[in-house]
């Protein structure tokens, strides 16, 4: 998929490096336990390449039009935890901080919707993260997704007394 500045795409073996490089940021990783060893990044790229076979979507690596240069990822994922809103297809990103404040969440975000709605026909998605990712709420709510307290979670994956366990939940429904 291509929007005016990005390429969305399947991943190669090439943007491994770039990944590990930006999972191992703790700006990046702020709002996630710890930063990623570089095998712990290239388990998680293992498991987005298995989720496109599983469920034919996924996260998509978001490239940069200009130049070529991998940023990231922007896409699907349906979160392998169960909780109240689940099962449920969860709308992600998480970019090189070099790429941050320029909109480009956004931009691969609104490709990504129409994608899920159009191409994939689904009728509904998620996204969550703790309250204090302004950043990331910020492109939940430029994309329209809307927040029901009465929807925020304990993250069934971090401990009880974890600072990063309660979660806010958008949705967004396709109309
Ligand atoms: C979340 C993330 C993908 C956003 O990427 P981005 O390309 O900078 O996003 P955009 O530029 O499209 O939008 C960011 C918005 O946050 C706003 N913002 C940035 N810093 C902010 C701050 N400290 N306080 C409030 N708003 C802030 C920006 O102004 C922008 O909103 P605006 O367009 O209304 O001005 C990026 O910060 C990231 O990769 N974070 C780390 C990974 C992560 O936490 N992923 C989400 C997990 S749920």
């Amino acid at each position: 998929m291509r929007t005016d500045r990005l390429i969305l795409r399947r991943w190669r073996h090439s943007d491994r490096e770039p990944f590990a490089r930006l999972n191992a940021d703790p700006r990046v990783m702020e709002f996630f336990p710890q930063p990623l060893s570089a095998g712990e990044s290239d388990a998680l790229a293992d498991r987005i390449e298995a989720h496109f076979e599983e469920r034919g979507f996924g996260l998509y690596a978001a490239e940069l039009g200009e130049d070529g240069s991998f940023i990231g990822y922007v896409g699907l994922a349906a979160p392998r935890f169960s909780a109240h809103f689940t099962p449920a297809v969860e709308i992600g990103w998480r970019l090189d901080a070099a790429y941050w404040g320029r909109g480009l969440a956004t931009e691969g975000a609104r490709e990504i919707v129409r994608h899920a709605f159009e191409d994939l026909g689904l009728t509904a998605l998620v996204s969550f993260t703790a309250p204090a990712n302004v950043r990331s709420v910020r492109v939940m709510e430029k994309l329209g997704m809307t927040h029901d307290p009465a929807d925020d979670f304990d993250h069934p994956g971090l401990a009880d007394g974890d600072p990063l366990r309660r979660h806010v939940l958008y949705r967004l429904v396709n109309s």
